[in-house]
C-alpha cells in the first residue's frame, strides 16, 4: 500500500480466511472503468484469460500472451482500490517448469501490482504451485474444466459427468490445496462433486457453473451483463446491455447522418467559454 492510499486492499490471506464464511463474490474485469464498478461490490476481480475471447474475439484462450495479461492487469489495478486482483497466467507461460512459472509470475506481480495469480491444472501443477507459494507468489488454483487444455480435451463440456471421473477431479483440488494455493476455482463440474470438494478442502472453492455449495462464485462480467454473443447455459443474465449499446449507437448514427452533430452547441467559439 502506498502512503497515499486510504483504502486497504483485500489480500490472498484475507480470502483464505473466508473459508466456510461469507460467500466470496468474484467477477472478471479487463478494463479500468469496469474494474471501478466491480470493485464496489466484489471481493476479488479476476483478470481472466477469457479476455482473449471477450475482448479480442479469439475462439479459445490458447493464443493469449503474458504481455496481454500484464497490460489489462495494470488497467484493472488502476481502476480498482479494494478488491484483490488476481491475474490469470496464460497458456504456455508456466507449464514447462517451476522456474518458467516463477519468472512469468514475478513479471505479473511486479508489472501489474496485482495481489495473486491463477494457474490452471490440478495434481500436475501441484509442485509448481508449492514452488511459487514458498517464494512469495500467492496462487489461486483452477480445476474441473480447464479451458487452456481445449486442444487435448476437445470441447468446453462440463467435467465429471461420469462419476468415475470424480476421484480424479477431487484429487486435483486436494493437490492444489495441499500445495499451498489460497483458493481454487472449480469450473463446470457436477453439483454433488463441487459440494464434495468444498467439504474436503481447507481452502475456499470458487464455483463457475459448479455449485451453490462452493465458498464463492465467479462469472465473466460480459456474460452476466448480456454483452457476450454466446454464453454457457449456467450463466444467469443480470443485465441486457448489449441491445442498449446497439440502440445508442444507432441513435448516434441517425443524428450524425441528419447533421444533428451531438455536442455541436459546445464547439469552441460558440457557447463555450472564451479561451
Ligand atoms: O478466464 C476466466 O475468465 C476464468 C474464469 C472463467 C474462471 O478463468
Amino acid at each position: 500500500m502506498s502512503l497515499q492510499d486510504d483504502v486497504k486492499r483485500l489480500t490472498a490471506p484475507d480470502i483464505l480466511a473466508r473459508k466456510g464464511g461469507d460467500p466470496i463474490v468474484m467477477l472478471t474485469s479487463y478494463h479500468a472503468h469496469t474494474a471501478g464498478l466491480v470493485d464496489q461490490y466484489c471481493d476479488v476481480i479476476l483478470v481472466g484469460d477469457s479476455l482473449g475471447m471477450v475482448m479480442h474475439g479469439m475462439e479459445t484462450t490458447v493464443p493469449v500472451t503474458l504481455d496481454m495479461m500484464i497490460l489489462q492487469g495494470r488497467a484493472v489495478m488502476r481502476g480498482s482500490k479494494r478488491a484483490l486482483v488476481v491475474v490469470d497466467m496464460p497458456f504456455g507461460s508456466y507449464e514447462a517448469s517451476r522456474e518458467q512459472a516463477f519468472h512469468a509470475a514475478v513479471r505479473v506481480l511486479k508489472e501489474t501490482g496485482c495481489g495473486a495469480i491463477k494457474i490452471e491444472g490440478g495434481r500436475r501443477m501441484a509442485e509448481t504451485i508449492a514452488f511459487l507459494v514458498e517464494r512469495g507468489v500467492p496462487v489461486m488454483g483452477h480445476v474441473g474444466l480447464t479451458p487452456q487444455s481445449i486442444n487435448t480435451i476437445g470441447s468446453f463440456r462440463a467435467q465429471g459427468r461420469d462419476e468415475r471421473d470424480w476421484p480424479r477431479i477431487e484429487d486435483d483440488a486436494l493437490a492444489v490445496a495441499q500445495a499451498g494455493a489460497f483458493s481454487v476455482v472449480i469450473e463446470a463440474v457436477a453439483e454433488p462433486l463441487a459440494r464434495k470438494i468444498t467439504q474436503a478442502v481447507g481452502i475456499p472453492t470458487i464455483g463457475i457453473g459448479a455449485s451453490p455449495a462452493c465458498d464463492g462464485q465467479v462469472l465473466v462480467l460480459e456474460d452476466m451483463l448480456g454483452l457476450s454473443p454466446r454464453v454457457p447455459k449456467f450463466v444467469k443474465r443480470y443485465g441486457d446491455i448489449g441491445p442498449g449499446i446497439g440502440k445508442a449507437i444507432e441513435d448516434y448514427a441517425k443524428d450524425v447522418r441528419a447533421r444533428r452533430f451531438p455536442g455541436a452547441e459546445h464547439t469552441y467559439g460558440m457557447k463555450t467559454k472564451k479561451l
